[in-house]
């Protein structure tokens, strides 16, 4: 009764990954317990989150072949334009579908965007392409769009890309204050992305020591259209999360990432910790600093012991 931070089924978004030509379900070793997705065991899957009550996924594609431009991301045939098909045409409305909108998974580079001929990331031209995977992605059926390559400008590319391809009503989750971490190194594992030459994304990722940024950065999103804007990773940035609610009146989400979820599934296999008391408590503390919604791989498996 006098509990001031609850946590259920429906704050919670689960990330997704749908794989391009693979026959059967594949396991991500660092990844204990999530699978990279055929197109039938990823409509399961969200059958049983959907059962679960939990309202959301989040879209990642893994294609079958990666090129500069990232053609796959925006493909009408891509990967994750034939998932959103298939989902759609099952589930309507009964799932809120988003797409990550990014193209690393996409390039055989593994950057988030265009390089130049220098190699470096081209912002500008990487807008372009952003705009057509968001219209892709929406004519396959995303509700909302998820980008989260942190180039300057692309929640207000992507907006206008929307508008003008006779999308208003797709909304944009904006990866809003994406910090350079450690931690997305099973991510990577889970999408195939080797970042060319050992590089790394501190060119246009933030900086872990900055949260005036991370402020700057959100009122952009917003100013540029963002419907609801997201802190990432989560556990590490509850100063962050906290500070985002206090001063903005959108939305919040925090993607609790990759490395989070592996380090407790790895210590919870030494039989080191409870791993799933240590999820329901991280994710608590997530929501308790100002979280309004929870990205997490634990999604599924919180959902069955929070109830439906
Ligand atoms: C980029 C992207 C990343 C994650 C989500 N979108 C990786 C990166 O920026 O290198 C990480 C998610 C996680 O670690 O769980 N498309």
């Amino acid at each position: 009764m006098v509990a001031e931070t609850t946590l259920t089924p429906n704050d919670l978004i689960a990330p997704l990954f749908v794989r391009e030509g693979i026959e059967e379900p594949a396991p991500i070793p660092s990844m204990p317990g999530v699978l990279q997705h055929t197109l039938a065991s990823l409509s399961a899957e969200a059958d049983r989150l959907v059962s679960l009550g939990v309202p959301a996924i989040m879209l990642f594609g893994v294609p079958l072949v990666k090129d500069p431009a990232g053609l796959g991301a925006s493909d009408p045939d891509g990967i994750v334009q034939a998932a959103l098909e298939l989902l759609t045409g099952n589930l309507g409305e009964k799932l809120l579908l988003i797409a990550d909108l990014c193209l690393d998974e996409y390039t055989d580079h593994g950057h988030c965007g265009l390089l130049d001929d220098r190699g470096l990331v081209d912002n500008d031209a990487t807008l372009e392409r952003y705009g057509e995977v968001a219209v892709a992605q929406a004519r396959a059926g995303a509700h909302l769009v998820g980008p989260s390559g942190m180039m300057d400008g692309q929640v207000g590319a992507i907006r206008k890309a929307l508008d003008d391809s006779g999308f208003p009503d797709v909304g944009i989750l904006a990866y809003a204050a994406k910090y350079a971490s450690a931690l997305y190194g099973p991510f990577r594992d889970a999408v195939d992305v080797q970042i060319a030459g050992g590089g790394d994304r501190r060119g246009y990722q933030q900086d872990p020591a900055n949260r005036r940024e991370a402020i700057r950065e959100v009122q952009l999103d917003i100013d540029e259209g963002a419907d609801i804007v997201m802190v990432k990773p989560a556990l590490s940035y509850l100063d962050v999360i906290g500070e985002v609610r206090r001063r903005f009146d959108v939305p919040v989400a925090a993607y609790h990432v990759s490395g989070e979820y592996s380090m407790v599934k790895a210590a919870a296999e030494r039989g080191w910790i409870d791993g799933h008391a240590v999820a329901l408590e991280q994710t608590l503390a997530i929501k308790r600093a100002g979280a309004d919604m929870i990205l997490t791989y634990f999604a599924g498996e919180l959902a069955e012991s929070l109830g439906g």
